[in-house]
């Protein structure tokens, strides 16, 4: 199914049972992250092709990634506990590389854009290490 049909049937579903659908037509954490890829990659080709335009742009897009739906947060609170907030400055960790890798590119500053997307795959996969499984397996659990 593709993301344009996946929210005409979750809207389909908001009308049907609105009790039922939390997440409405807000992309999933899961879909937030596959976007995140994408934009990883924009930056990497960015770097590769000389293109810091590129680079800025998929920078900026992380930068702006559509909150987690609040239903699924609450989720996430409620199985990480007192370990939310180290989950939460995992995200802004990746946040904040971003912002400062998309003022590298604006600034045509190469070595910086590096050294910031380096910093940036690990801070993507340091969450990943600690958190990604446990979390994978709560929203899962979950009818969307
Ligand atoms: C604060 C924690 C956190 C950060 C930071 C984070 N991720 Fe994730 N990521 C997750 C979690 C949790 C999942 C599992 C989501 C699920 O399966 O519902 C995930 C899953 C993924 C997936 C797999 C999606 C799929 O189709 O199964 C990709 C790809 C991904 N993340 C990319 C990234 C990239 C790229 C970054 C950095 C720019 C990043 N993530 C940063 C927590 C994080």
């Amino acid at each position: 199914m593709n993301r344009q049909k996946r929210i005409r049937a979750a809207s389909l579903i908001l009308i049907l049972a609105p009790t039922v659908a939390m997440t409405g037509d807000a992309p999933a954490l899961k879909e937030i992250m596959q976007e995140l890829r994408d934009n990883l990659i924009e930056i990497s080709d960015g770097i590769l092709t000389d293109d810091f335009e590129q680079v800025a742009q998929g920078a900026a897009s992380i930068a702006e990634h559509p909150k987690i739906p609040p239903a699924q947060v609450a989720l996430v609170a409620a199985a990480l506990g007192p370990e939310m907030p180290a989950f939460k400055r995992l995200d802004n960790v990746v946040h904040d590389l971003s912002v400062e890798i998309s003022a590298a590119a604006e600034a045509l500053d190469r070595d910086a854009v590096i050294s910031g997307y380096q910093r940036m795959i690990e801070g993507c996969v340091d969450c990943h290490s600690t958190y990604k499984k446990r979390v994978a397996a709560v929203l899962s659990s979950q009818p969307e």
